[in-house]
């Protein structure tokens, strides 16, 4: 979040009320360091919050009914109890799906006026969709004082986006905007919601994250992530087990596969689970540097089994990697978006330059960056 958010919020809620809001809440978008699609596959993820961030004012109102403005969209919506009907369409069903999902989990929620405004790029992989619903959970749980846990909090978010807006992710992006922490990633166990935060020491390491957003619309994102993760699904129905984290013997399984993509995509689960595991412990023991080869294989896994990547990813990592990145990966559910490149300390701009000229060498629009700082999850700021 940044401090113009919070300046802007506070002087719209006041000129459109004529008072100052009950405070402030603010839930940031993500980066995944590593662990793309395994979520729903039960398996492991390390996803660390930005700085960036939805930012509300909000304030109770008594007549049970809600109103959210939009800085960035310059709107208004309001919405009653009768309206709230899975399905809704527009960014405003984000904020009344958790109303929804809150109801649904039977907590009395009090109406509420919020005037948020973002600086999660939109459409960019970095979830800025579970920040606006992570938000709101934490404005609605304040200001009705229900007590949920966080880990709570973060599934009633995901209802939100499964259910109501119909996304059917995991509970990664979610999770990662109610649970992280400052300085660290998390490390997530999506099976049993087991959490490790783990020191992201990215200055002491004398590294950099760069997080380049390549700007290609996520043309095909909600039909095909919906694809794979059925073929995943399916592999599993087709092995016998519970979910893809459960193969434990890799060869025996493609082996038990008849289709080759399918087997393409299993083996894509595994071998990122393997990772996850393998970053985490190299995290905990502070040896950064070593994940870049990481980051490596799980490009060339998401590309090349997975399938995920797009042109313009794939030159991007490419580009980085040319230009002294050590390691770079796409981040996020694929089909565009941002990828991730850890450089040493003061090199971040002269890479994403790279990416800039190459881009435009090959008639691509001109990417935008900014560093990747291990920041705080949702919660109230004023
Ligand atoms: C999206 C989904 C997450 C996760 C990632 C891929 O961000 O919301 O649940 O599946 O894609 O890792």
């Amino acid at each position: 979040m940044s401090s113009a958010d919070v300046d802007a919020v506070l002087s719209a809620f006041t000129s459109r009320f004529g008072r100052d809001p009950e405070g402030v809440w603010a839930a940031p978008g993500r980066v995944n360091l590593i662990g793309e699609h395994t979520d729903y596959n039960d398996g492991f993820v390390m996803p660390f919050a930005l700085a960036q961030a939805v930012t509300v004012a909000a304030e109770a109102r008594a007549d049970g009914r809600w109103s959210v403005t939009s800085l960035n969209q310059d709107e208004t919506h309001q919405f009653g109890p009768d309206d709230l009907v899975p399905g809704m369409d527009g960014w405003h069903a984000y904020v009344a799906g958790v109303v929804w999902a809150l109801r649904e989990a039977g907590r009395k929620v009090r109406g509420a006026d919020l005037v948020l405004s973002s600086d999660v790029p939109v459409g960019a992989g970095l979830s800025s969709s579970a920040a606006l619903e992570c938000a709101t959970l934490a404005v609605l749980a304040d200001l009705s004082e229900l007590e949920i846990e966080p880990l709570e909090r973060a599934k009633l978010a995901r209802r939100c986006e499964n259910e109501f807006v119909g996304a059917p992710t995991g509970l990664m992006d979610q999770a990662a905007s109610t649970l992280c922490t400052v300085g660290h990633a998390l490390f997530f166990d999506c099976r049993s919601f087991e959490t490790e935060q783990v020191h992201l020491a990215l200055d002491e390491a004398g590294l950099e994250l760069l997080v380049l957003d390549t700007r290609t619309p996520h043309a095909l994102v909600d039909s095909e992530y919906a694809a794979r993760r059925r073929s995943c699904e399916e592999a599993a129905r087709l092995l016998g087990v519970r979910a893809l984290r459960d193969v434990t013997d890799l060869d025996a399984a493609l082996a038990a596969l008849p289709d080759p993509e399918m087997q393409r995509r299993v083996r894509h689960v595994v071998t990122e689970d393997v990772r996850v595991l393998e970053a985490a412990e190299m995290l905990r023991q502070d040896r950064i540097t070593d994940l870049a080869p990481l980051l490596d294989a799980s490009h060339v896994s998401m590309r090349d089994d997975f399938e995920i990547t797009v042109p313009t990813v794939d030159l991007a990592v490419e580009t980085a990697k040319a230009a002294g990145a050590l390691g770079a990966r796409m981040t996020g559910g694929g089909f565009g978006g941002c990828i991730i490149a850890l450089v040493a300390a003061g090199t971040a701009d002269q890479v994403a330059a790279a990416v800039a000229t190459t881009f435009d060498a090959a008639g691509y629009g001109a990417p935008s960056h900014f560093l990747g700082r291990p920041s705080a999850g949702a919660g109230r700021i004023r």
